[in-house]
């Protein structure tokens, strides 16, 4: 959003200059406020899980910056003539039990009439300005760490279809009303030097968001990167959404394959998740400690690569 003219203000710490999805702004010395807007239409039948799915995604920004979010307000759209209200109670039933799981307080919001409903979150954060964590702090000989597996677009496209069985739907919203809360304070904890959290973009674009802001490179290893149950047979199938193919087109130039990974593997790697997990950026030295920190709390992280010298920020995924 090159064209939009920015106010020059030294007190906003991150803005829209950076591909972060939060904004950070100075306070006072200890005390910034990190401000930042989520809302997306449903992804999954179950109006309940709906709601619980889009508050831990708009909660997340707040996390990818190490920050804690505190008060929020609902952004809501809802055919109320053709649907009944009571849909729209159980959508903002689960989002306020996600809300209350996280600690944060939905103080209000809006609702307009809309033929699809949609439903998101406006959040508010803390955190002490000199303990922001962006996506341009990685430095090569970091190591990446993902917390959550992939291939969330790939499934809720597959439900869509009605091509997914019940135990595999239930196992993606597991995975997607996972807060990234305890991620993130374990990465505070253990000083990572860089984070962003993976979702519309998929794993190779918003990885490539921290390469280029960190003007470093990075080594994946596709047999260390974990993908959700379910999700492999679907896209043999040719079962993916629309996105995963714009991310792919979009970062073609910027992403070098091993000739031995197949394209559904390459699929899987530029699929979009909705509410998917961080990735980390952290020294070498401390990165095994936060990995078997992050498992004790339940956490599927993986070590997934690393990230390099490069002149031109781009990604090397290898076996
Ligand atoms: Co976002
Ligand atoms: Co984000
Ligand atoms: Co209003």
């Amino acid at each position: 959003m090159k064209e939009i003219s920015i106010v020059d203000d030294p007190e906003l710490l991150v803005g829209i200059s950076t591909s972060d999805d939060a904004a950070v702004y100075k306070l006072r010395d200890d005390l910034a406020i990190v401000q930042t807007v989520d809302y997306f239409a449903p992804i999954v039948d179950d109006p309940y899980w709906f709601g619980a799915i889009t508050v831990a995604n708009s909660l997340s920004d707040i996390y990818a910056m190490g920050a804690k979010p505190i008060i929020a307000l609902n952004l809501v759209g809802f055919p109320s003539k053709s649907l009944p209200l009571d849909i729209l109670s159980k959508i903002l039933k689960g989002g306020y039990d996600k809300a209350k799981e996280a600690g944060v307080n939905i103080v209000g919001g809006h609702t307009i009439d809309d033929p699809e409903p949609k439903y998101g979150l406006s959040v508010t954060g803390i955190i002490n300005p000199n303990n922001v964590i962006t996506n341009s702090g990685a430095k090569p000989k970091d190591l990446i760490i993902l917390t959550k597996p992939l291939g969330i677009g790939i499934i809720t496209t597959g439900i869509k279809g009605k091509l997914v069985e019940k135990e595999i739907i239930d196992n993606v919203i597991n995975i997607m009303v996972k807060l990234n809360k305890e991620a993130s304070e374990s990465m505070v904890e253990y000083k990572a030097s860089a984070c962003t959290d993976v979702t519309g973009f998929g794993l190779l674009g918003h990885l490539y968001e921290m390469t280029s802001a960190s003007k470093v490179g990075a080594n994946i290893y596709v047999s260390k990167i974990p993908v959700i149950e379910g999700t492999l047979p679907l896209v043999s199938e040719g079962i993916a959404p629309g996105g995963a193919y714009s991310n792919k087109n979009y970062l073609s130039n910027n992403v070098i394959w091993d000739s031995n990974i197949s394209q559904d593997m390459q699929i899987i790697l530029y699929d979009p998740q909705t509410s998917g997990g961080l990735i980390i950026a952290i020294h070498r030295d401390r990165a095994n400690s936060l990995l078997s920190n992050l498992i004790s709390k339940g956490i599927d992280a993986q070590i997934i690569g690393e990230f390099v010298d490069s002149n031109n920020y781009s990604i090397n995924v290898l076996e």
